[in-house]
């Protein structure tokens, strides 16, 4: 074909074609086609590319797969925020919120919700210009999300082109949904990786996160990853109407191509939610995917609009999770653990067990009196519980399971790290180590502690990596990290080049940071960061620190005599002074918070509530002091502002009653900039 309008006009229908028979058999699970047919289809597509390379469209379905490894991710600004949900767990959650929504909603009786399984997947936007794919996106923070086109592309079911079955597409529209792995695909994906040596996931969800945080396309198409459409951002609609309920929405994304969830469906009140939510729990076994929950949504479009949304989630929505889930496993042994200050944690091992989707193979007791209180012994059968995010607990041992031969857990008589000598401090339920930073275990978990997020921040610094410094004798304290060369960090395992220079740089960067922030890296026990803040602001700078009295320090609000004494005796011991003198002429650089009194916050009374996206919540608290204002733990009528995140607790229901200022996020920051 010589003459490039027909070329042009038969890419365009082999687009077509092959669009619609790849969605009748990756979508609708329905081929109308031989396999043979469709692969003449798309070597006809392959053959015309390659001859004309200027009809070779991003769109075309022969480029899934085509892109080559990328350097990094771009990082893309939503057009509309990524919200998450507010959760239930029970059905008086649920009454009350159909409750406010019937409150908001002046005139209506009855309210009825779009149901929905809520996938346990990764939450992916797809931004479609004039029905092209444009640009796929991780959530993010919910405002700025990293660009995986390249990764979405290999999805079958995803359409680069939507169906043209209406005469025209939105301009611009960003539709939401859930990524996701079949739990079959999940475990032959892990046998696989057992049989080659590689990594193995430890649920569905860290599978589909794990392929899609990939630079390179060719790891993600090898995955067989899964789309569902369930949501809508931002809209530029054009000549086009948008239907006027959620349900309707779901079917038009349906008819142009998109997967959505087959077991949705509209109820007409609330009663008919708690029917759907006992239907999905009874389902949820035998669904070929993971869930962790319903999500119910007023179903009007027009009703969402009059709700609007609070913080970071929508008022029109809500997420039922599932119960916390129960399993019963194996207690192979019972470990002691040693903490930041010598504090020892007995750590039960168990038979890996699969509980809720999650791999549970150990969980941490308490203390000793935890385990009298369960009577847990070495070789027990125990039931353990897992709520969500939350850490593993046992709950109870199956006595009748119980062997003959076990025998009580004896606490040890040494530390298992330095076998230094432990004591157990009046009042106190827990043994420690006294040894201190010269006990390795309490010298990895500082350094632990010293390079986290709220510390000083050292980026790319994660536990393996200090135990392996410590191991090789490169590390022995704060001050050695920042001794380290580029060559020292090559010689370990697992760095290149890059890996090494970005350490490097990452070390020296954290040296300009706050006092607060350098206060509360030392570590010093009963010293949080609430304390380090009030010992920054109360003493200004490190040689004041230093000199530091018990009359000064009892002065200060919120240090009391335990907070005291445990500073003092740090600041008594030489080696502590030392350390803090090393690090300073290393070059680290505590700065001084300095008051402010002309900001809106000055002088104000604040609450904070919830967790924040675009900064961390201890990095808002330092700022609201910075200006002045003096941040309280709980709401009262001396309250001036509640600034609310993402998830609020109770606060936010006592703020609305005393009649509170309540701030978002993002005004709240606008205000600090004042
Ligand atoms: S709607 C504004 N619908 O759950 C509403 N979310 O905690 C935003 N999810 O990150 C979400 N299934 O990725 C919605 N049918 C569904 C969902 C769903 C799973 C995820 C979503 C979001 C998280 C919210």
């Amino acid at each position: 074909m010589k003459d490039s309008p027909k070329v042009k006009k038969r890419v365009a229908e082999l687009h077509k074609l092959i669009n619609i028979h790849s969605h009748n058999y990756h979508t609708l699970d329905s081929p109308a086609i031989q396999d043979q047919e469709y692969d003449a289809l798309f070597n006809e597509l392959l053959d015309l590319e390659a001859n004309y390379p200027k009809f070779k469209y991003p769109y075309s379905p022969s480029q899934r797969v085509g892109s080559k490894p990328l350097e990094g991710f771009k990082k893309v600004e939503h057009l509309a925020p990524m919200l998450s949900l507010d959760n239930a767990f029970n059905s008086d959650d649920m009454n009350d919120f159909n409750k406010r929504i019937l409150d908001r909603l002046t005139g209506k009786k009855i309210i009825s919700y779009s149901c929905e399984p809520k996938l346990d997947g990764i939450a992916v936007n797809l931004l479609y210009v004039k029905g092209r794919l444009d640009k796929a996106t991780t959530r993010g923070d919910g405002k700025i999300g990293e660009d995986i086109t390249h990764n979405i592309k290999t999805i079958n079911s995803i359409p680069l082109s939507l169906i043209e079955n209406t005469s025209n597409f939105p301009n611009i529209i960003e539709i939401r949904g859930e990524v996701f792995i079949e739990k079959k695909d999940f475990d032959t994906n892990n046998k696989k990786a057992i049989k080659l040596g590689e990594k193995t996931f430890a649920n569905p969800r860290n599978a589909a996160a794990g392929s899609l945080r990939q630079l390179d396309p060719a790891i993600a198409a090898s995955r067989p990853l899964k789309f569902f459409a369930h949501g809508i951002g931002f809209i530029d609609k054009g000549n086009f109407e948008l239907p006027d309920s959620q349900s309707d929405t779901l079917k038009l994304y349906k008819s142009w191509g998109l997967p959505i969830n087959p077991l949705s469906e509209v109820m007409s009140n609330i009663e008919g939610c708690e029917d759907y939510f006992k239907k999905i729990s009874n389902k949820r076994e035998n669904l070929p995917y993971e869930i962790d929950g319903v999500v119910f949504k007023v179903n009007g479009l027009k009703d969402q609009i009059t709700l609007g949304q609070v913080s970071r989630a929508p008022r029109w929505a809500i997420a039922r999770k599932f119960p916390a889930e129960i399993g019963t496993t194996y207690v192979k042994k019972i470990s002691f653990q040693v903490g930041r200050v010598g504090s020892i944690t007995p750590v039960a091992e168990f038979d890996p067990v699969n509980i809720g989707g999650v791999v549970v193979s150990h969980a941490s007791i308490h203390n000793f009196d935890e385990i009298e209180r369960l009577d847990v012994r070495e070789g027990d059968t125990v039931r353990v519980k897992r709520a969500g995010d939350v850490i593993p607990q046992i709950i109870s041992v199956d006595l009748s399971q119980r062997k003959k031969s076990s025998s009580e857990v004896i606490p040890p008589n040494a530390c298992p790290s330095c076998n230094g000598n432990l004591i157990k401090p009046e009042g106190e339920a827990i043994l420690r180590c006294m040894q201190g930073l010269s006990c390795p275990a309490q010298r990895c978990e500082s350094l632990i502690h010293f390079v986290s997020r709220n510390a000083l921040n050292i980026d790319g610094l994660g536990e393996r990596i200090i135990d392996l410094l410590v191991e090789r004798g490169l590390v022995t304290n704060f001050a050695d990290l920042f001794r380290l060369k580029k060559e020292d960090l090559l010689n370990l395992e697992g760095f290149r080049e890059k890996s090494a220079t970005n350490l490097i740089n990452s070390i020296d960067s954290s040296k300009e940071t706050t006092l607060a922030r350098f206060i509360y890296s030392l570590g010093i026990r009963e010293v949080g960061e609430a304390t380090a803040l009030n010992l920054a602001l109360n003493f200004n700078n490190i040689a004041n620190f230093l000199g530091a009295t018990e009359d000064d320090l009892l002065e200060i609000n919120d240090i009391g005599p335990v907070a005291s004494k445990f500073i003092l005796e740090f600041l008594s011991f030489k080696e502590n002074v030392d350390l803090i003198e090393d690090l300073l002429q290393l070059g680290v650089n505590p700065q001084e918070i300095r008051i402010e009194n002309n900001n809106p916050f000055s002088s104000k009374s604040v609450v904070i509530t919830g967790s924040f996206t675009s900064i961390a919540r201890s990095q808002l608290k330092e700022e609201l002091i910075r200006v002045g204002a003096r941040v309280a733990s709980s709401v009262s009528a001396k309250t001036d502002f509640l600034v609310v995140g993402e998830n609020p607790g109770s606060k936010l229901k006592k703020a609305n009653e005393l009649e509170i200022d309540i701030l978002e996020e993002e005004e709240a920051l606008k205000l600090l900039q004042e």
